[in-house]
């Protein structure tokens, strides 16, 4: 884990003053360690009843994909306002630094699914319970979260107890 750790810079003051932002383009940008990221991030949900991973603009579509692309499932972007093109189911949420809305497609799930949802970063969980929420509106299921990273100090898993959640990294 040290070695994906040497691929997260820390970017002070960024995007607002106080806030430490966790960079995760090193990452990204080094196709053994983003292997390895992506190998361990599957790990916890090998051989599960999933039928869908889904990932929030716009870091979670780099992990989200991969990982359904690792586990042959469906990939399902929850987008940022404005961006779907067909009927779209919104949500409000605060964050960490400020407030935001993420939209899913209404025919991108259903009842029948189980879904995986992948993120870079868990740090207020505000986004991730949003995405929970947006995909139960539409009648699924979230089997499980799975995160590089988690800001451990923050303690997002707080507002999200009823989930069972995975991260890689902690700080
Ligand atoms: C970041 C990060 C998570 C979220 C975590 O996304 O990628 O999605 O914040 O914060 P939270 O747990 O406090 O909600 P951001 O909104 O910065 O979007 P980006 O991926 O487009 O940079």
């Amino acid at each position: 884990m040290q070695r994906l750790k040497d691929k997260i810079r820390d970017i002070p003051d960024f995007p607002k003053p106080g806030i430490i932002f966790k960079d995760i383009t090193p990452l990204a940008k080094d196709p053994a360690a983003l292997r390895l990221a992506v190998h361990y991030l599957v790990q916890p949900f090998l051989g599960r009843d999933i039928t869908a991973v889904a990932g929030m603009e716009a870091r979670g579509f780099i992990f989200g994909s991969l990982v359904a692309w690792e586990l042959n499932l469906p990939f399902i972007p929850l987008r940022k306002p404005g961006k779907l093109p067909y009927d779209a189911q919104s949500i409000s949420y605060d964050l960490e630094y400020g407030s935001a809305s993420l939209e899913i497609h209404t025919d991108a799930l259903n009842a029948n699914d189980r879904v995986l949802l992948i993120d870079d970063l868990l740090a207020t969980g505000g986004t991730a319970k949003a995405s929970c929420e947006l995909i139960e509106q539409l009648g699924a299921t979230v089997e499980a979260l799975g995160f590089v990273i988690e800001l451990d100090f923050i303690n997002g898993r707080k507002q999200l107890e009823d989930y069972e959640i995975h991260a890689l990294l902690h700080y």
